[in-house]
């Protein structure tokens, strides 16, 4: 080999490998780290008793009745992962135009956040503001001539997160990407005497395919029409309107803020937590899960790298936290079990 330090002084001096070569230096200069404490399960419940049914689209995710729920559950404590995101399964028959059932302080989710609250006090449990779960035709409002009016939509939302906070979760969440709802709501939970429920919002969601096996584990799809939410879901085309969506967000008086997807948007979750300094989570959303599950499933890939190196990706990009559907098996691989 010729003198290459003739041509590039720093040659042989600097050699990059030489850390890599050991374990001990390798985990020594690692600048990122993956946590239990980061991790967020979404967990989807249903109607009935002894239910545990498979979400065809996502393969090892369950749809699970209080009962079952409650045994998973006692996984997600021994993982020590530190919160939950819940997602209601309703049966169509309980839908209608207005998602009416969402403001029913008995409905199925309000249930399930008494019993979690009542068992695992110490348990982050994070509800859906939305109405898709509830609504006939799916979209996150009410519809006026066919379009999701953002203001009588409030009004809905509002009330939503005040029955939600009064069965005692942690966090409301508000996915419905409606102008002012963050506002709207604070100023209704401080009012109705919820001062200490947090707001984790979903600042900048972009109208994204990734929701596909969302919707089927919800059933809030008729059918094979794909809703069309881009009236209010972001344009997957911009990146400042995000920063834009974020700021409004954060004062109008979030904790949190969520940039969803996750993969697709890592430019979003850098940009948002190291211009706007604030807490910032990321969903690797159900689309994602499916693409790495499927894939692993066909040998195409090692699912367990996989999941590490997908979730370090929203660490590098500077998440503090990260909802996904792999937070079971990634707490696993992390405590070596
Ligand atoms: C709806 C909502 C969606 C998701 C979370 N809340 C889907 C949508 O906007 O249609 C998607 C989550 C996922 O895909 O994992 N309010």
């Amino acid at each position: 080999m010729k003198n290459l330090s003739n041509n590039f002084p720093s040659f042989p001096s600097t050699r990059l490998r030489r850390v890599r070569s050991s374990y001990f230096s390798k985990l020594i200069t690692s600048e990122n780290n993956l946590s239990v404490n980061d991790l967020i399960m979404p967990l989807f419940v249903t109607d009935g008793i002894g239910v545990r049914e498979e979400i065809k689209s996502m393969p090892g995710i369950y749809r699970y009745s209080l009962d079952t729920l409650m045994g998973h559950i006692d996984d997600i404590i021994k993982m020590e992962i530190p919160a939950i995101a819940l997602f209601p399964r309703i049966d169509s028959n309980l839908k209608d135009s207005d998602g009416s059932l969402a403001l029913d302080p008995d409905n199925l989710i309000c249930r399930v956040v008494k019993k979690i609250k009542s068992e695992y006090p110490d348990l982050g449990v994070i509800c859906d503001v939305a109405l898709d779960p509830y609504t006939d035709h799916g979209h996150d409002g009410l519809l006026v001539n066919g379009i999701v009016d953002n203001d009588k939509t409030l009004n809905v939302l509002v009330e939503q997160a005040i029955v939600q906070a009064e069965a005692g979760c942690d966090a409301v969440a508000p996915s419905d990407m409606m102008d002012g709802r963050v506002a709207a709501i604070r100023l209704a939970l401080d009012d109705n005497g919820h001062q200490e429920t947090q707001i984790i919002s979903y600042a900048a969601k972009y109208a994204s395919s990734f929701y596909g096996p969302f919707r089927d584990a919800v059933c809030s799809k008729n059918s094979n029409t794909v809703i069309d939410k881009s009236s209010y879901q972001m344009n997957p085309a911009n990146s400042n309107e995000a920063i834009r969506e974020i700021s409004l967000d954060i004062n109008e008086g979030a904790d949190m803020v969520i940039v969803k997807p996750g993969m697709p948007y890592l430019d979003i979750i850098y940009r948002a937590s190291s211009e706007l300094k604030f807490p910032t989570l990321a969903y690797q959303v159900s689309g994602e899960y499916a693409m790495i599950k499927h894939a692993a499933e066909k040998n195409f890939l090692d699912l367990d790298k996989a999941i590490i190196e997908s979730l370090l990706s929203f660490k590098r990009a500077g998440a503090c936290g990260i909802l996904s559907y792999f937070s079971i098996d990634a707490a696993k691989l992390i405590k070596n079990l």
